[in-house]
């Protein structure tokens, strides 16, 4: 790889051992991936946060980083942790654990990194523009800043977004580069769709499909309309069930109207769509003991649909609300806490039901995300309900 002066001298060490180590990471991927020059990003967003995944060997890694000078360079967030970093009693997170992911949040806030914790970074302050380039790793808001903001970022993993951060560049490939998001083959979706579980077995059924295709890239067509929160919804689950990090939805994403449509061609239909969902409802309703929303984080307008559904009621099951610490100050102030809280249900702010540790404390979920579904089954082993957003709220109060 070509380095420029600055790079190289982060490479031979001048400028301390953890930019020296993130430097070697990230010319190592480059010289894989064939990159020949490494690009300024603009920001970083972290996966691997929650204890629960690094366990200790991940934190032995951001120790040493951080014990060796590593100094955020761009505007760097974090994906979820473990837990709520202000009300983790509330939602049974054990002792031990709260402190190790305690260290973790430290660890980073001494290498200057913002201990913002979401996988909608997008949503407070972390929101890169059309043609940027970004290095980030949460896979489904990797999917949001491509597709639909028409940044430009790989699927980073932990280590190389925090290499980029320290470094403030990242090796030019994948993405990055304009040949790349080219869409490899046209997908028309025969059906209306309006709410964030049927954009998820959108998700599903579209990534299962389209990867025994071995194609990478969608070229969408028959969407008319698509929400912000039904777009992330989409995102997490293309992500989750066909790897994918870029798709352009004609009429929707940015891209999408400058490209040449691909020859190669297939369709979705409703029963296609309606399969998919139903492989996401094997749990039983009376089964149901855990109800979460918030896959990917919720946005501020999804607070305020709970709370109305809430107000005067009061919660029968466990029901967490995953968001960004910034959003649910937002819902503090707009008095959407107190209404939602005073049903029973909690904020798990910085937190995602995926990553907490809550295996075997619960059976069955009820859910408005395919990803989380996904997750739900394969990392904790309960059942899944896949609803629409209200029936969700709605099994809560069951
Ligand atoms: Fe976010 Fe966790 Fe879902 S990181 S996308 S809430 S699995």
């Amino acid at each position: 790889m070509r380095l420029e002066p600055q790079e190289q001298a982060m490479l031979d060490g001048e400028q301390g051992r953890a930019t020296q180590k993130a430097m070697q990471i990230l010319v190592a991927l480059g010289k894989i991936y064939g990159a020949e020059r490494m690009l300024p990003v603009r920001s970083v967003q972290i996966a691997g946060v929650s204890y629960d995944n690094l366990g200790e060997a991940g934190l032995q890694f951001l120790t040493e980083m951080a014990q060796g000078g590593g100094k955020a360079r761009v505007l760097t967030t974090l994906n979820p942790a473990g837990m709520d970093i202000e009300n983790w009693q509330a939602l049974g997170i054990p002792a031990a654990f709260a402190e190790n992911q305690q260290r973790v949040i430290d660890t980073f806030a001494r290498m200057g990194v913002m201990t913002t914790c979401t996988c909608t970074p997008y949503l407070v302050g972390n929101l890169p523009r059309f043609g940027e380039h970004i290095a980030w790793a949460e896979s489904s808001a990797v999917c949001y800043a491509n597709a639909v903001l028409g940044a430009r970022s790989n699927r980073e993993g932990g280590p190389s977004a925090l290499a980029a951060s320290l470094t403030g560049v990242t090796p030019e490939y994948g993405y990055h580069r304009d040949e790349n998001r080219l869409p490899d083959i046209c997908v028309r979706v025969e059906a209306t769709l309006t709410e964030n579980d049927q954009f998820g077995a959108l998700g599903k059924a579209m990534g299962e499909k389209l990867r025994s295709l071995g194609k990478s890239v969608p070229y969408i067509r028959g969407i008319q309309d698509a929400s912000l929160e039904s777009l992330k919804s989409f995102c997490a689950s293309l992500a989750t069930y066909g790897g994918m990090a870029l798709f352009h939805m004609l009429g929707i994403t940015p891209e999408a109207s400058s490209l040449k449509p691909p020859e190669a061609e297939t369709n979705l239909t409703l029963a296609e769509i309606e399969a998919a969902h139903a492989a996401l409802y094997d749990a039983d309703e009376a089964e149901i003991d855990f109800v979460s929303l918030g896959c990917p984080h919720l946005s501020i307008a999804e607070i305020a649909r709970i709370a109305r559904l809430l107000e005067g009621k009061r919660v029968t099951k466990e029901f967490w609300i995953t968001t960004a610490r910034p959003t649910k100050q937002i819902a503090d102030r707009l008095g959407y806490t107190a209404v939602i809280e005073a049903a029973g249900a909690k904020f798990a702010a910085d937190a995602c039901c995926v990553v907490a540790p809550v295996r075997g404390r619960f059976q069955a979920m009820a859910t408005d995300s395919a990803k989380a579904c996904y997750y739900a089954s394969g990392k904790h082993g309960f059942k899944t309900l896949l609803k629409p957003f209200d029936e969700v709220v709605q099994e809560a109060l069951r």
